[in-house]
């Protein structure tokens, strides 16, 4: 699949779940959150007929995101079939961390289970290592418990481990070298992000916006320059550099200062309740369970992913007049 801009798909980012045992502020708005009930959210058995169709489109990508999508019960009977789908060469998932520790059976964690049911890959939030700042970013006093499962994570054995810290002034400015830090002594790679208003311009304001450039300076400062590793990407918008000096490779996604940011976009996002994303900055969406439901063939649903990648913006729309509309904790990132 291919849209006018010659932006080529062949990621698909699946949210299972609009639920989280979190609160993080820049993701989700502090209003009281209605969960969707059962019935609107695609059942596993829809997910799986999409993502089929959509690998038959080109996608070899899938990411799994919330919400959180570990709070989904049968996650793991959800992705046992997912490797098996011809094409799909790359399972991801992104969460909190919080419940990769847990025990699942008396021998088994959560992140063996999903490292056994097919998932290569997890990127795990991590703003900060000071347990008080933690709480006041995510509302909760969860942090020793998503270190448990950072370990979790690296004892499974998955191909790769990334951390995501996005990025804000005033809130998390010092943990950077931190970070850096932790990640060097467990061989994992920290993404820093910049701050997105996806959710409600109000999460973002000139006070706590911290862009890319300036972590870069406060990190150069105490590495010195960061060497560009232009080969290396991931399946995201993210960039590389390397540590002078050290073979650490540290990754920044800043989608709101870099105007290339969006040229190489490669995804589609497919939203708990059934609705097709072309873009995360764009209030664009199109209701592909309605179709679904009403006994759409698999050719019908083919043409609606080909007209919905028809409809990708050249790039997002955060630095315009963007409009929020559905909420962070609503698309997965
Ligand atoms: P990999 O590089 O394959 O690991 O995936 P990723 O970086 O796409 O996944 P992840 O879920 O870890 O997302 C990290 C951050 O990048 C989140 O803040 C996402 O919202 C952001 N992000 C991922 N893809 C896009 C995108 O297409 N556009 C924008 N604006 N942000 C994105
Ligand atoms: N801006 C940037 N990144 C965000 N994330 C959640 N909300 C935002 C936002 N408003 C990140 C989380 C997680 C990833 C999937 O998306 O930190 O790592
Ligand atoms: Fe693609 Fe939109 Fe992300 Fe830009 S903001 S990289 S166009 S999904």
């Amino acid at each position: 699949m291919q849209d006018r801009y010659g932006h080529r798909i062949s990621y698909l980012r699946v949210s299972i779940t609009d639920r989280c045992n979190e609160r993080c502020s820049y993701c989700m708005p502090q209003e009281l959150q209605e969960w969707l009930p059962r019935h609107e959210i695609l059942t596993y058995e829809e997910t799986l007929r999409l993502i089929r169709i959509a690998a038959e489109l080109g996608v070899s990508k899938v990411r799994i995101t919330g919400g959180e999508p570990l709070t989904r019960r049968g996650i793991l009977d959800f992705v046992r079939p997912i490797p098996e789908i011809p094409r799909i060469t790359s399972i991801g998932l992104s969460t909190n961390g919080t419940l990769l520790a847990r025990e699942i059976t008396p021998t088994k964690t959560m992140a063996e289970a999903l490292r056994d049911a097919g998932v290569q890959s997890v990127n795990i939030s991590l703003d900060t290592l000071d347990a008080a700042v933690y709480s006041q970013i995510t509302g909760r006093d969860f942090l020793a418990q998503v270190l448990d499962g950072i370990d979790a994570a690296i004892a499974a054995g998955f191909d790769q481990i990334k951390l995501n810290a996005v990025l804000m002034r005033g809130r998390n400015e010092d943990q950077l070298l931190p970070l850096i830090e932790f990640a060097a002594e467990r061989n994992l790679l920290v993404r820093f992000i910049e701050l997105m208003p996806v959710s409600t311009t109000e999460v973002l304001n000139e006070s706590n916006f911290m862009s890319v450039m300036a972590a870069k300076r406060s990190i150069q400062s105490a590495y010195g320059s960061l060497i560009p590793e232009t080969e290396f990407r991931t399946n995201g918008p993210a960039t590389y550099y390397q540590i002078p000096g050290r073979a650490q490779r540290i990754g920044f996604i800043g989608a709101m200062t870099n105007m290339h940011f969006c040229e190489n976009c490669n995804k589609l996002r497919l939203t708990c309740d059934g609705k097709l994303r072309p873009c995360l900055g764009s209030y664009l969406e199109f209701d592909i369970m309605g179709p679904l439901r009403a006994g759409a063939s698999d050719e019908e649903l083919k043409q609606f992913f080909v007209n919905v990648v028809d409809r990708k913006p050249r790039e997002h729309d955060f630095r315009n007049n963007y409009q929020p509309n559905r909420k962070m904790i609503a698309i997965g990132g």
